[in-house]
């Protein structure tokens, strides 16, 4: 049994997040974290928030409350909805720990020993008035390419223009208003990836065979272009300091690190964060510090995190000269659009991850996003598709299947599994179709292909049905009370099986199923196709219940009133 390492990319602490965050990182690392796991694999499915940076000295300044807190609460709210998605992270962690910080600056020491980091001066913006170098996103004023008045010194968000914050018209800093700028001398701190390149592009082809394209090209493409020596410190009150004891200067200064250096780290952050609350049982080095070959590490993200995670973060572990594990494979999606479009917080358009789980429980959204992952390409979010899809796949196919089943034995034989008739032709048909799908079915899961593990998995649920019509029980009692009695109790195996295959992607539903049968244990212990096959894990004689109806439909007024809440169609520009 392999141990896996699996991680989501940390999503950003300002703000709830949409579903297209959702379905590009955590969801996905979740489902194959739990698929693992009943395996019978070793698992540790790691994430946190991403708490450095300017955006979150904004947020926090925007809403009056000092950093730190705003963080604290901003992470509780995010873990919360986290968990309404039934997220079964190992641990999720905070980038601000004091773990995070200790291995942060032990990195930057490393990198420092071996020749990697340098520091440089370089000419910044002054403002007296704050006593402050301004980072490029702190300084405002008006475009010089389209006279935009609130352009950012970094870009200008009205024509997009990448800008430096000297081009700004009448420059003032975003933090005072103060127009009283200067552009002074100061150190910063390089990290020289330049000197990283050979060495990471022999590790990217040493990997890139095994992962998939859209990760493989995105990183070559970076390689190709060249790894340039990038400045990793900032002048901001907020993030990992710059250890005293190697850049007494820069410390004094206050310079922390950028947000980008810390927060993959972060990574090995949370596991130490999730050890360190019970040391006794943990060991968070086995998994990352000279790791042996057992344990496999994935990393789930979106597109645009792949160059982070491909090149600059190896490039950073490898400079480190110290054995920490690197990743074995990059599972990266594309973009969920709504209606074709950007999901946009200002234009209020799309839907966000905590808005989703008022409307319906979290399986609705986890079988309907993971079935319809952006994986091969964009893939757009419409509530037409999802309402059809709901009320096909899970309110029809799976759910009707389940309280069909049920309600109609206990109507006719009582509140346990029955008794007699011998399975026959049709049922070793069956039993043959389950196994082929339900190996399928693990194929796809292993090769992390979610949108035809979803549809293999649709082919389980529709199996049953076929097979249920085929035997039309509800006909068959009428003249052979065994003969209805043998396909009732095959169609409960399967909806146990269903209890427990299902579980990656409906784990509450799930549950649900599993506990409707009074079984010695409940446990979501994988059947293989093989056990699969004879379809008599449930025996006849154990009691059972009807669960309350799985799925609601979902109607054409629900349609008009997610469409009215969130908006539709969006206007053609
Ligand atoms: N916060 C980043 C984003 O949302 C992702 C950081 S991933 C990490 O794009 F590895 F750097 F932590
Ligand atoms: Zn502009």
């Amino acid at each position: 049994m392999a141990r896996h390492l699996i991680t989501s990319a940390l999503p950003y602490i300002n703000g709830i997040k949409h579903l297209g965050n959702m379905v590009g990182s955590m969801l996905p690392a979740d489902v194959y974290s739990r698929y693992l796991r009943q395996r019978g694999h070793e698992v540790l499915y790691i994430c946190a928030t991403d708490e450095h940076g300017t955006p979150a000295e904004l947020a926090a300044k925007e809403q009056g409350v000092p950093v730190d807190e705003f963080c604290a609460s901003a992470h509780d709210a995010q873990k919360a909805v986290y968990d309404g998605f039934a997220l079964a992270f190992d641990y999720f962690g905070r980038s601000s720990s004091p773990q995070n910080t200790e291995i942060t600056q032990h990195f930057a020491r490393r990198l420092h020993e071996n020749g990697f980091i340098e520091e440089r001066a370089i000419r910044q913006v002054y403002s007296p008035a704050d006593g402050r170098f301004l980072p490029d996103r702190y300084v405002e004023g008006t475009c010089p390419h389209c006279g935009y008045d609130k352009a950012r010194g970094d870009q200008c968000e009205n024509c997009t223009r990448v800008l430096d914050p000297t081009d700004l018209i009448e420059p003032r800093s975003a933090i005072s208003g103060s127009t009283d700028l200067e552009v002074r001398e100061t150190k910063h701190l390089f990290l020289l990836q330049s000197k990283l390149q050979h060495e990471v592009e022999e590790w990217v082809a040493r990997h890139e065979e095994e992962w998939p394209q859209l990760a493989a090209s995105i990183a070559r493409k970076w390689l190709n272009e060249g790894l340039h020596d990038r400045a990793i410190t900032r002048d901001l009150d907020w993030g990992v300091p710059v250890p005293a004891d190697t850049w007494p200067d820069l410390a004094a200064e206050g310079k922390v690190f950028y947000v980008w250096f810390d927060a993959p780290i972060e990574y090995i952050g949370a596991t130490k964060e999730w050890a360190d609350q019970d040391p006794e049982n943990r060991d968070w080095k086995s998994w990352w510090y000279d790791a042996d070959a057992t344990v496999r590490y994935t990393e789930f993200m979106a597109k645009d995190n792949v160059p982070f995670h491909t090149v600059m973060f190896p490039a950073t572990e490898l400079g480190v000269r110290e054995p920490w594990k690197k990743v074995d494979y990059v599972k990266a999606f594309n973009w969920l659009t709504y209606y074709g479009g950007k999901f946009s917080t200002s234009q209020k358009r799309g839907v966000f991850t905590d808005q989703a789980l008022d409307i319906l429980p979290a399986d609705y959204w986890r079988y309907f996003l993971i079935a319809n992952a952006p994986e091969s390409d964009d893939s757009s979010f419409t509530w037409e598709h999802f309402t059809a899809t709901v009320n096909k796949d899970l309110a029809d196919t799976l759910g009707n299947f389940v309280n069909r089943v049920l309600s109609f034995s206990k109507k006719r034989f009582g509140e346990a599994v029955p008794a007699g008739g011998e399975p026959g032709e049709a049922e070793t048909r069956l039993g043959t179709e389950i196994a082929t799908l339900l190996a399928e079915y693990e194929a796809q899961m292993e090769a992390l292909q979610f949108r035809k593990a979803a549809a293999a998995l649709r082919a389980l649920w529709s199996a049953g049905n076929s097979y249920l019509e085929e035997k039309a029980p509800w006909l068959e009692i009428k003249t052979d009370k065994d003969g209805a009695a043998l396909t009732l109790r095959t169609a409960m195996n399967l909806i146990h099986l269903y209890a427990v295959v299902s579980e990656p992607f409906i784990p509450g539903t799930a549950a649900a199923m599993r506990q409707a049968f009074s079984l010695e244990e409940d446990t979501a212990t994988w059947i293989t196709p093989d056990e699969a096959r004879a379809l008599t894990t449930v025996a006849a004689g154990t009691p059972f219940t009807v669960p309350p109806v799985l799925f609601a439909k979902l109607t054409d007024d629900d349609l008009d009133a997610y469409k009215e809440r969130f908006g539709g169609e969006p206007q053609p520009a």
